[in-house]
Order: structure tokens, then C-alpha cells, then sequence
């Protein structure tokens, strides 16, 4: 998880890879979209000149390609014992469409917890990065300019500090990244969060 420039995309195949040669087998999966149905409920919710599109609009398109993902990928390859790494997930709705727009947060529970079925990460890894910082990133990247890059810089800031709330409320399923690091710092800062997971949950 992480607010826009916190260069999750980037660092999460090298995780992988990582997770790969320790003996797993692990997919990545990418919200929204990462199904033929969600790849195209992704392209309605970041067209530019979807301008009037509701907030409450935006929520349930958000929980339709994650339903799909969870049914189609997610659940299918956790029962057969393979590592999911999600680039985004239902804690996203909660920082974008909760913290963000200031959506009833109870009443987003319940719509997650509907779409996925009540499947909830064992391990969130929050990429934390100053606001300016990761839109300025994304600008100089030239990468994709959504129309949810384009709101306002508070917004922005409400996400991040909602991900800090999430983040005291569930301490122990969150591990918080310094994502302003060199990348190759924060890909050694994720591997070892993922180390001391496993060694807190299986070996200790
Ligand atoms: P990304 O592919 O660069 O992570 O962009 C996805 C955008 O969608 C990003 O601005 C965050 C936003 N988003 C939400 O607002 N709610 C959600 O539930 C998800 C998955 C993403």
C-alpha cells in the first residue's frame, strides 16, 4: 500500500523474485484491475474525462474489479499454498474513498468485506512518502497521470494520514516503509519486514 510515488509497482517484482528463492511460489496482483473484467472497470474509474463521476460511483467500481480479483486470482491461488503479494488492496478504498473523500467508514467495511469475502492480508507494507514528494516522482517518471493523480494536494494528504490511522489501529498486521530511501534500500527494508513476519508468525 501507499500513497501515489511510493514506488510500490517498482519494487514489487524484485520482492517477488526475492520470496521466489526462498522456495515459494508467489503472484503479484495489481488493483485495480489484474482480470480481463477488472483491467476494464479500471479504464472507467481513470479516464480523465470521467469528471462527474460520484464518489459513491467510484467505490463500488473500486469493489467490483477487487470481488473479480479475489475470486478469479487471490482466493484460488491462496488455497493451493501460493504467496499473493497485492500491489493495492481493499486498504486503498479505505485511505482514497475514506479518508480521502470522506467516506462513512463503517459502511466501506461492510461493502470490502462483501466484496472480498472477508479475505484480509496476513502482512500490509505501507511505501510512506511525503505527499509532494511522490507526486513530484510521478510527474518526472512521465508514467500514467490518472484522474485521481489530479486531485488536490489536501486529498493526497488525507490519504497518507488515513494510512498512519489504519496503521495505529492494526499495528501488528502493518509494517511501515521509508519509501523516500534509495530504492534499493527500500526493497532491502521490504525483504526484511517479510523476514521478521515469518519468523514472528511461524518460528517463534
Ligand atoms: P496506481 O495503479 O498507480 O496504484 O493507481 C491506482 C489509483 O487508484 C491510485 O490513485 C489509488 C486509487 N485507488 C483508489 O482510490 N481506491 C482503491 O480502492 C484502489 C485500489 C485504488
Amino acid at each position: 500500500e501507499g500513497p501515489e510515488g511510493s514506488g510500490k509497482s517498482m519494487q514489487i517484482c524484485e520482492l517477488a523474485e526475492f520470496i521466489r528463492q526462498q522456495g515459494f511460489e508467489v503472484i503479484t496482483t495489481r488493483e485495480p484491475g489484474g482480470t480481463e473484467i477488472g483491467d476494464q472497470v479500471r479504464q472507467v474509474i481513470m479516464r480523465m474525462d470521467n469528471t462527474m463521476m460520484n464518489p459513491r460511483t467510484e467505490i463500488l467500481l473500486f469493489c467490483a474489479a477487487r470481488a473479480q480479483i479475489v475470486a478469479e486470482v487471490i482466493r484460488p491461488n491462496l488455497e493451493k499454498g501460493i504467496v499473493v503479494i497485492s500491489d493495492r488492496y481493499a486498504d486503498s478504498t479505505l485511505a482514497y474513498q475514506g479518508y480521502g473523500h470522506g467516506l462513512d467508514l463503517t459502511v466501506l467495511k461492510q461493502i470490502l468485506a462483501f466484496a472480498t469475502g472477508g479475505l484480509t492480508p496476513d502482512l500490509t507494507l505501507l511505501l510512506d512518502v511525503d505527499v509532494e514528494e511522490g507526486l513530484n516522482r510521478r510527474t518526472a517518471g512521465g508514467g500514467e497521470w490518472n484522474r485521481l493523480d489530479a486531485m488536490k494536494l489536501e486529498f493526497h494528504q488525507r490519504v497518507r494520514s488515513g494510512y498512519h490511522e489504519m496503521v495505529k489501529t492494526e499495528p501488528h498486521r502493518w509494517k511501515v516503509i521509508d519509501a523516500s530511501k534509495a530504492p534499493s534500500q527500500v526493497q532491502l527494508d521490504l525483504r526484511q519486514a517479510i523476514l521478521d513476519y515469518v519468523r514472528r508468525e511461524y518460528l517463534e
